[in-house]
């Protein structure tokens, strides 16, 4: 069978966003694909296309959870230092990714939204980036946001530029610049601060992945890597995450009210 077309199980249930304790935000670096599969004797591409199965997936697992955004780092600004054949996979790819799955995100309800820098980026990847976030604008179960061509340090540099450009046309001036200044110019202005930072197979750093909204996030570093990843492993690291924040509030209610809603229509 082609496992990394296979059909993943939609959401069982649609979780209560909101809940205090509840991660609003989520952030994946979803690290290991190519290791993963050159223990198994096959090329890193492998490990990519099972890394598909593991977001849709995880997706699924975030819908079910009540968390309101997802962002994923599917391509970094420093990726372009991978092999050209790398390079050359992985925007195809994401293209194959974002045809594919669309019609099924949009079904979920999920809002895709792209981070990220155009220049260098392939036009029909950008295309591809495009036509998701206008089938699916209206969603508003999980806004989904792609990073591609992201990178945390040149997200900060665009923001500062344009801060310097309306300086320039005298249409800001530089003695009130503030954080929301900077905040306002970011790529997706209007998305919450991270709260909770995934990284999947064991590194343990955040390689300029959102430095700015995550600044605040609580981290969680777990071996597993991207393709074994999916809606069960997300449930134990947002229980991890309640944890963590237990003496604020309760994560776990939000996953209790997406089982009674699931036991409830198993049982209607
Ligand atoms: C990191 O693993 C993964 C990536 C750079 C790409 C992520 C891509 C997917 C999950 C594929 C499907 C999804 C989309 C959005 C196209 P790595 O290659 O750095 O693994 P390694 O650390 O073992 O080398």
């Amino acid at each position: 069978m082609d496992e990394h077309r296979r059909e993943v199980e939609p959401p069982r249930c649609r979780g209560q966003v909101g809940v205090e304790g509840n991660p609003l935000h989520v952030a994946l670096i979803m690290d290991g694909n190519g290791r993963w599969a050159n223990e198994r004797g096959l090329p890193r591409t492998e490990g990519h296309r099972a890394g598909e199965v593991a977001l849709m997936d995880t997706i699924a697992g975030a819908i079910e959870a009540g968390v309101r955004y997802l962002s994923v780092y599917a391509f970094s600004t420093e990726n372009w230092r991978r092999s050209p054949t790398e390079v050359r996979f992985l925007m195809g790819y994401s293209k194959d990714v974002l045809r594919r799955r669309r019609d099924e995100l949009n079904r979920w309800g999920v809002r895709v939204r792209w981070s990220g820098r155009s220049p260098r980026l392939w036009s029909s990847v950008i295309k591809e980036l495009r036509a998701a976030e206008e089938l699916t604008a209206d969603n508003d179960v999980l806004d989904f946001i792609m990073c591609v061509n992201y990178g945390g340090r040149a997200e900060l540099a665009d923001a500062a530029a344009a801060i310097a450009r309306e300086a320039r046309q005298g249409r800001l001036d530089p003695a009130k610049v503030t954080e929301k200044t900077l905040a306002r110019r970011l790529y997706l202005p209007d998305v919450p601060d991270v709260d909770l930072v995934i990284r999947t197979s064991g590194e343990q750093r955040m390689s300029n992945f959102l430095p700015w909204q995550a600044a605040y996030a609580e981290l969680l570093f777990v071996s597993d890597p991207w393709p074994t990843y999916g809606r069960d492993k997300l449930r134990r690291d947002l229980e991890a995450f309640g944890g963590r924040q237990r003496r604020f509030g309760g994560a776990v209610d939000a996953l209790a009210s997406c089982e009674t809603a699931a036991g409830a229509a198993r049982e209607g």
